[in-house]
């Protein structure tokens, strides 16, 4: 198994950025962040993506930013939440390197997307009150492709430390 690439997948708010940060730091890999490689190489924000040219473009831009993935090593990647389940990404990851899925219960993500939903397209037009039943029922089209990850990481296990341990286990 490839470890000299990273992967961490999960829903909005699962915590890969931040856990990412941390793991890269340990391990003195990079830490990348698929929706930061976007908006760098796109020059616009994923607000304004969504906004000026749509979800469905900004999902073929997320395709193209797998291959750019193909050409870094020892690296750390925080991938955006959608990008494992559209067209065949999930596949190409799972080939890239070790793929670890942050698992969290839609009310843990509920509690703590609740003041950052205005950053995120796909949630900034619920109200509180739709925000719980959206995410339970995204997270429920999405967990048959987070679920092929090759870790499945509960929140006991989502410490730089413990996530090692699990990287290193056979
Ligand atoms: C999305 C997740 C976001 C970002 C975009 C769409 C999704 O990334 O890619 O807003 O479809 O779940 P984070 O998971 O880093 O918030």
């Amino acid at each position: 198994m490839d470890t000299s690439r990273i992967i961490l997948i999960g829903f909005m708010g699962s915590g890969k950025t931040t856990l990412g940060k941390k793991l890269a730091n340990k391990l003195a890999y990079e830490f990348i962040d698929t929706d930061s490689l976007i908006e760098s190489f796109y020059g616009k924000t994923i607000p304004e993506i969504f906004a000026t040219e749509g979800e469905t473009k900004f999902r073929e831009w997320e395709q193209l930013i797998v291959s750019e993935l193909e050409s870094r090593e020892n690296c750390i990647i925080s991938v955006g939440g959608g990008l494992p389940c559209y067209e065949g990404n999930m596949d190409r990851l799972l080939a890239l390197g070790k793929v670890i899925y942050l698992q969290r219960s839609p009310k843990e993500l509920f509690h703590r997307l609740i003041n950052k939903k205005n950053e995120r397209p796909l949630l900034k037009d619920k109200t509180e009150h739709e925000l719980l039943d959206h995410i339970t029922n995204l997270l429920e089209k999405r967990k048959e492709y987070y679920e092929r990850a090759h870790i499945i990481a509960d929140r006991e296990h989502q410490t730089p430390a413990k996530l090692i341990q699990l990287i290193a286990a056979p």
